[in-house]
């Protein structure tokens, strides 16, 4: 097989790999001047359609954008924002800042944990929430502050956790 033809079928299968919409995303970047610029942007996407990113996907983006797949798993690793693990539909982000630790965060977040059985950086088993926790968000006057997708939900105390959640499909077993 020729170099241009094993080509063309590395190629074939990156695409196979990600959504169409991405693969349009990527012909259009790559050609630009600086198009391994647009590497964040294009991870991004990728994790916005898959929840995560995996080493498939990457290396459909390493064969795709022309940049060696070491860099494009450096870039993903390197920002906070990316992850490796498949994520809930839903996220929640529990502040744990100071002033919505001082106001009780901790005991939210304990609520939570034991409701859902999950852990911090964890998503549960049917995959409808993943926890995390994040530093002051700029809305200490609502400590402490539970934020759900985009969703911000204030002054959380431990007996609110419960209906919170079941705006978003959990139901506490009886
Ligand atoms: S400490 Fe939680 S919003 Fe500032």
């Amino acid at each position: 097989m020729m170099v241009s033809e094993l080509m063309k079928v590395e190629d074939d299968k990156a695409r196979a790999s990600l959504p169409e919409a991405i693969v349009r995303y990527i012909e259009s970047v790559r050609s630009c001047e600086h198009g391994e610029s647009y590497l964040i942007a294009v991870l991004h996407k990728v994790q916005e359609h898959f929840g995560y990113l995996d080493m498939r996907q990457m290396s459909a983006v390493s064969q795709l954008m022309q940049i060696p797949s070491a860099k494009v798993t450096g870039v993903a690793s390197f920002y906070h924002f990316f992850t490796f693990v498949p994520r809930g539909k839903h996220k929640l982000a529990i502040c744990l800042g100071t002033a919505c630790f001082v106001k009780g965060a901790g005991q939210v977040l304990d609520k939570i944990k034991e409701l859902l059985r999950v852990d911090v950086g964890h998503t549960t088993k049917d995959q409808l929430f993943s926890l995390d926790v994040a530093r002051c968000v700029g809305a200490c006057a609502l400590a402490p502050v539970l934020i759900v997708d985009e969703k911000v939900y204030a002054n959380v105390k431990p007996d609110d956790v419960a209906r919170i959640l079941e705006e978003y499909g959990f139901a506490a077993k009886k």
